[in-house]
This record gives C-alpha cells, structure tokens and sequence, in this order.
C-alpha cells in the first residue's frame, strides 16, 4: 500500500498503450489470435531492459499488435483505471496513439470509443474523471497527423485535446505548427513532450510554434536559467515522470533525479507515470520511489498533487473538489 495512497491523484502524463501489462497482451493476444515475439509473460517482462527512449517505443509499438477492438481499447484502460484507483488516483486525462493503432487497419473510432467507454464507467464505478488527448506520432509525417486530426473531427465531444509523442531527437515540435493551430480551432486544448532527451530549445518551440498550455517531461529546461525564468512566469505546468526517466536513462539514478532542483526554482512540476507497466509503477507508487530515494516531505508531497490539479484541463468546479 502507497504511502501516498490518500492524497488525491491527477494524471496528466499517462499513455493509455503503456498501461499494457504483459498478463493482458498476452490474453489479447490469445482473444485476437496475433501472435508476440515472445514466448511468454516473464519472457516479455524480461525484455523491458531499456537504453534509451527509441528501445521503449519499439516494444511499445510492437505490443500494441494485440489491441483490435473497442473491447480491447476498454479493457486496457480499465485494467489501469481500477489499479490506479487503489493508488488514490481521481482524476487521469488519458494519451493515445491513434496512429500506432489506425496503421494496422483498426478504425479509429473503435479506439477512441473503447478507451472513451472505460472513462465512462470508471466515472460510475469509481468516481474518476478525466478526458483523452490524441498524440501525434512526432517521427511519421505531418500529414499523417493532419489526417488524423480530420478523422477526430467525428469524436470532438469525447477529446480534450492533442498531444505530440514519440521519437524526440531529430523530430523537432515546430513542423506540427498548423496541425496544432487547427487544433486549436477545433477547441481542443494543446499539449507536447518536450525536453525529455531533446535540448530545452524543444521546449521554447513547443511553447511558441505549438501553443501548449503544458509541457510533458520538460526536465532537460534546467540546462537554460532564462527558459526557466520564462516557464516559472507563465507558470507553465511540467509533467515529470521520474520512473520513465530513470528506465530511459534519461538520469542514472532516481536520487540524482532533478525534481528538487526543479521545484526551488520555482517550476510548477507534477509526478505522473508516463507507461506505468513499462517503468515499474504507477502513480502512488512514483510518489514512493521518489520519497525512497530522495525525501518527500508531507507539503511536498501535496504540493506536487496541488500541482497536478491546477495544471489539468478539469472544470474549476472539479479542481476545487480535487483540492
Ligand atoms: N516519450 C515519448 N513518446 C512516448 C512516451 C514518452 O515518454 N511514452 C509513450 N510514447
Ligand atoms: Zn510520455
């Protein structure tokens, strides 16, 4: 049991296909007669031996074989949903990789409607709410990801907003300009990964070619005082996730994790789980890997969960319930 596990959760940073535990790939492996380059569960678990970002997301996307239908888009986050649930979570708003998965001929809206159902029932069931940002796949072409968000077109009422994800060395935010801008049209709020191994110059042009109200990982913005200074007055929310970057090597060690010196200068930093069944954790269990090894004083603590809350897309009605 988390330490942590009464303080109320907000996820900002959590991809629905990294939610995928190897007990389920294999069961929808099975259900959808596909077949994984793995011979079992432990064979898989054991390949989750990462050096960098580009080794997670090749078995990330060679897993997601296994997802083909709205039941199976359901039955993944709810698996994650009544999990987290456990861990003190209340309130997720969920990525996804439209691309990963409309490449291999599902449709669509079989995947937005699975995953859009499990938030539904996890609202009855188990008092969650939250919403879904569609990615962008970062390192596939531009027009791709225009077309995709003409696809999304039918499903607006459903999505909170867009994201960009993937490969982020040499795939710089600026080319996504005028699929965000149109984004923004369409009402939906604007999100990007930035900073996570690409320079803190992917944040700034995530900021201005992009108009992302947060940024996802964003840690590498130490390297630049004046970013800094830019990020703590705009109070731009930054959404850490100290376990993917330890699996990633983005740090060597979670104690030499920049967190602390993130929050004394001021950032408004969040802990999320990035792909908690590839990382190791979930996010009562990110708040106990970090108290273990750096220290997580009690109002540390609530303020990395105060700061969850005010940097989410939820109702003002809603936070101040979170709060
Ligand atoms: N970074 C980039 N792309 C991703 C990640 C991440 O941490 N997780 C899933 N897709
Ligand atoms: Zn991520």
């Amino acid at each position: 049991m988390s330490t942590y596990a009464a303080l109320p959760k907000v996820e900002l940073h959590l991809h629905a296909e990294g939610t995928l535990e190897p007990e389920l790939a294999f069961t929808l492996a099975r259900r959808n007669g596909v077949s994984l380059p793995f011979a079992s569960e432990e064979e898989l678990r054991a390949a989750y031996d990462f050096t960098d970002l580009q080794s997670f997301l090749d078995l990330y996307y060679a897993t997601t074989a296994v997802l083909r239908t709205r039941r199976d888009f359901h039955d993944l986050l709810w698996a994650y949903l009544e999990r987290s649930a456990a861990q003190g979570l209340r309130h997720v708003e969920v990525f996804f990789d439209p691309q990963a998965h409309t490449s291999r001929g599902v449709a669509f809206t079989d995947v937005v409607d699975g995953l859009h159902d499990a938030l539904t029932r996890a609202g009855t069931e188990l008092g969650i709410t939250g919403g879904l940002i569609l990615c962008f796949l970062r390192d596939r072409p531009v027009d791709e990801a225009a077309r995709t968000l003409e696809e999304a077109r039918t499903r607006l009422d459903v999505l909170l907003g867009v994201g960009l994800d993937s490969a982020e060395v040499g795939f710089p935010p600026g080319p996504f300009a005028g699929v965000f801008a149109r984004a923004a049209e369409l009402g939906l709020r604007r999100v990007a990964h930035a900073g996570e191994e690409a320079p803190a110059s992917s944040v700034a042009e995530a900021l201005d070619a992009l108009g992302v109200e947060r940024v996802d990982h964003g840690v590498r913005c130490l390297d630049d005082p004046d970013l800094v200074a830019r990020l703590v007055r705009e109070e731009v929310p930054l959404t850490v996730c100290p376990l993917s970057n330890l699996r990633l090597r983005v740090v060597q060690d979670l104690a030499e994790h920049p967190l602390p010196a993130m929050l004394a200068a001021g950032l408004k930093v969040s802990l999320h789980s990035d792909d908690p069944a590839y990382f190791g954790g979930y996010v009562g269990d990110t708040f106990d890997a970090v108290a273990a090894a750096q220290g997580l004083d009690d109002a540390t603590a609530a303020l990395l969960a105060r700061n969850a809350v005010d940097g989410s897309f939820a109702s003002p009605q809603r936070k101040a319930d979170l709060r």
